[in-house]
Order: C-alpha cells, then structure tokens, then sequence
C-alpha cells in the first residue's frame, strides 16, 4: 500500500486479536505502531514479535477510558517515533452481563460505555491536536456490524458501536478541511481468541449457512481494511462506516 512506510500509528487495544493483526500488517507495511492495550504484557509481546520480524513497534499499558493514559500513549509516539499520523481506536470490552434491556444492569451499560464508546472519544480527543498539528492525518475506529444488525441478546454494545458511528461522522465532518480522515470498519463475526472460545461448532455452521462466503473472518481480513484507511491508497475516505464481513449483512 501507499505511504504507510515511514508513518506513525498507535493501535489501541492491540494486544490481541485485530488489534494485534493490524499492528502486524501496518509493520509488514513498514508504518512504526505504539501498540496499547489493558494488558500491558500483551501489547508488549506482540511488539516484541513484530520487532523480531524486523519491524518497529513498541507496547505500552493504556487504559482506553482514562484521559491521562491516551495523552500517554499519544506522548509515547512522539518521544519514540518523532510523530503520529494515525490512530486506530479498537479497543473494546466489559460484555459480561450485557443482555436483553429487561435484564441489563446500569452498571452494565455504564462500563459498556466507558470502555466501547467514551474511550474512543478520549482517543480522539488526545491523537486530533497532533494530527491536526502535522498537517493531517487518520482516525480509524473499530465497530461492529451489531450496530446495525439489531441483537436481540445483547443491547448496551449495539449501542455503544452506534454512539461510535456518530463520533466518526462528527470528526469527518469538522476536521476533514483540516486533513483530518475518520473512518470506522464493522467486522462481521471474525475468529479471535475472545470470539472463538463462545462459538460451538453448530453455532458456526449454522453462521455459515447463510453467509455468502466459504468462510468466517479472520483478524487479517479486518487488519488489512483498516491499513488500506491509513495509507495513501485511503486518502479519498472519510467519514465511512464500512462492513467487512464476507457479504453478510446485505440489503435488499
Ligand atoms: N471478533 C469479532 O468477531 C468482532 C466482530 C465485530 C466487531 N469486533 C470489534 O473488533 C475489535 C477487536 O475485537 P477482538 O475480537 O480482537 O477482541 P479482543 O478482546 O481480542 O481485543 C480487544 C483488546 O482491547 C483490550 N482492551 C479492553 N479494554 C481496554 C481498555 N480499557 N484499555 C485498553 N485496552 C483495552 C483487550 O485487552 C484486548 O486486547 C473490538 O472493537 C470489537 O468490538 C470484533
């Protein structure tokens, strides 16, 4: 891809999963990654990989809902790369207890929204100043097709994913005169370690049934969309909420 070798990106919630995958193939890109994450130890892991493999990449701890933590993160690009040029705002978590709306807790809902939609906002919020600073730059986000598919299991997660989607229209539209790209991708059902230890093997069979593909998705599926929004190659995109998902989810 275009213009990635060189440029800086923070991937957050990149310890594992998608996250892990596009720090991965932003590296293979020849892009330097600031990988964060809650666990700290497996955002430094999977920069230790990528660096074995030649590439750049450090891991910090980030805690995606705490103001100071993404100032951090953001401040850790500069110090060890020189720069930032794009943000990829993945993190996500805190489902247990997220169900029906009679039987969701507030509590739930609360959490659900700190970590899967006021962290993205913080995000922002830290990475545009810099981004804005340097000329422009790229907001990646990372949503889901819950949002939009209507879950009758779950209902604060669909609704944080929208709160998200609201957020990257806003972002596009004000700063996009400024250089500013904002983008979200909604996987469909893609197999990372947090997703595959729920799935039985008829759940994925019936999935597979109706999806017009051969296959679920696979973290590198997702990562190589969202390197495609941060290189050059992406450079007309802005404010797009595209779904990745092997053609599920098709309107009539
Ligand atoms: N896997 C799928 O099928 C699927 C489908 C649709 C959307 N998504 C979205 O893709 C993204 C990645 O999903 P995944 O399957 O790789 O999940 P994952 O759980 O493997 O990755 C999420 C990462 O975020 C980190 N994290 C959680 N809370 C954090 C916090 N407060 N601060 C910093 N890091 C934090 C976790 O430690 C983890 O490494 C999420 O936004 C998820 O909603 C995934």
């Amino acid at each position: 891809m275009r213009g990635l070798k060189g440029k800086t990106g923070i991937v957050a919630g990149g310890g594992r999963g998608i996250g892990a995958a596009t720090a991965r193939r932003l590296a293979d890109e020849g892009a330097q990654v600031v990988i964060g994450d809650i666990m700290a130890e497996w955002a430094k892991e999977t920069a230790a990989a990528i660096r074995e493999h030649g590439g750049k990449a450090i891991g910090v701890a980030l805690d995606g809902t705490s103001a100071a933590s993404q100032a951090a993160i953001v401040q850790a690009a500069l110090d060890e790369f020189g720069g930032l040029d794009f943000y990829h705002s993945n993190l996500a978590g805190g489902t247990e207890g997220d169900i029906d709306i009679l039987n969701c807790s507030e509590e739930v809902l609360d959490r659900s929204f700190a970590i899967n939609a006021k962290s993205h906002f913080l995000a922002t919020q830290a990475a545009l100043p810099v981004l804005i600073e340097r000329g422009g730059g790229a907001m990646i986000y990372t949503s889901s097709g819950a949002a939009i598919s209507g879950n009758p299991l779950q209902v604060a997660y669909p609704m944080t994913k929208n709160a998200l989607h609201a957020l990257v229209r806003h972002v596009a539209r004000k700063f996009g005169k400024q250089g500013i790209r904002a983008n979200g991708i909604c996987p469909g059902v893609v197999l990372t370690e947090a997703v595959a230890q729920h799935l039985t093997q008829e759940y994925v069979d019936s999935m597979l049934a109706t999806l017009p593909h051969r296959r679920l998705g696979q973290p590198d599926d997702i990562a190589g969309a969202i390197a495609f929004l941060a290189s050059d190659d992406g450079v007309w995109v802005n404010g797009q909420l595209w779904h990745v998902n092997g053609g599920s989810l098709l309107r009539d």
